[in-house]
């Protein structure tokens, strides 16, 4: 059982990634951020709070995801998890190291993937989604086949996220480097931080993180 996070900026690859290793491993996607977006159209309360920060590009409370990634945890699906988007403080971190040793798993691999902040606004200027099926589609690296229709599930609910913007974007990365980054020294001191190259090709950035993933473990 492989558990791995994906860590790494807005717009780093980090779905695109997680998608293809749910295709080809069967494991299992944890997106905080669907999470959360999912949450938003709740209607209640708390989904409002939610849409307003993710809107802005500021960080949900630790409380809040931390909840969200507990609660799937414990549905005891399939073999390895892929956190994408989580942890994303140093918080979230140790709630997600205690979560893990409690259920008997460990975690394996933290794959940092490494873009630089010219290449992620042109992806975040670009990216849409299937509103559907979740594939990921980019204007210019990965239209549709058919222009408005997903490639995947041939819906025509293709659509462009509210914090794809380029103010929210500049908060998202300054809430990265703030927050998130500081999780690079932290795994290292761990020795389970394997950073893979993110400006490369979607294919090539696949291989890297299989080469990861292919490595025996000590057990
Ligand atoms: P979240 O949904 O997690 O967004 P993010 O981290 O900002 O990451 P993105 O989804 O924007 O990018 P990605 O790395 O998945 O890139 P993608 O594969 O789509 O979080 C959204 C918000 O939710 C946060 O701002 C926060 O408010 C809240 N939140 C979520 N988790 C939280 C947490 N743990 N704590 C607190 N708050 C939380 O790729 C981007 C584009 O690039 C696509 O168009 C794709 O086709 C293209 N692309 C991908 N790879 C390549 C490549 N190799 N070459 C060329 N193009 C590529």
């Amino acid at each position: 059982m492989t558990d791995i996070i994906l860590l790494g900026p807005p717009g780093a690859g980090k779905g695109t990634q997680a998608q293809r290793l749910v295709a080809r491993r069967g494991m299992v996607q944890l997106s905080t951020g669907d999470m959360l977006r999912e949450a938003r159209t709740s209607g209640t309360a708390m989904g409002r709070t939610v849409a307003a920060v993710m809107d802005r590009g500021d960080l949900v409370t630790d409380e809040i995801v931390i909840g969200l990634i507990e609660e799937n945890l414990q549905s005891g699906k399939g073999g390895g998890f892929i956190f994408d988007g989580f942890p994303r403080t140093l918080a979230q971190a140790d709630a997600l190291g205690a979560l893990l040793e409690r259920s008997g798993r460990r975690l394996d691999a933290v794959i940092e993937m490494q873009v630089d902040d010219a290449a992620l606004v042109k992806r975040i200027a670009g990216r849409f989604t299937c509103g559907d099926c979740g594939e990921v589609y980019h204007d210019d690296t990965r239209p549709t086949a058919r222009p408005g229709i997903c490639d995947k599930c041939g819906s025509a609910n293709l659509q462009r996220r509210a914090d794809d913007n380029a103010e929210s974007l500049k908060i998202r990365l300054m809430e990265y480097y703030k927050k998130t980054a500081p999780l690079i020294g932290y795994y290292y001191a761990k020795g389970v931080l394997h950073p893979v190259d993110g400006l490369a090709a979607v294919d090539d950035v696949a291989k890297s993180i299989a080469d990861v993933l292919d490595r025996p473990r000590a057990t």
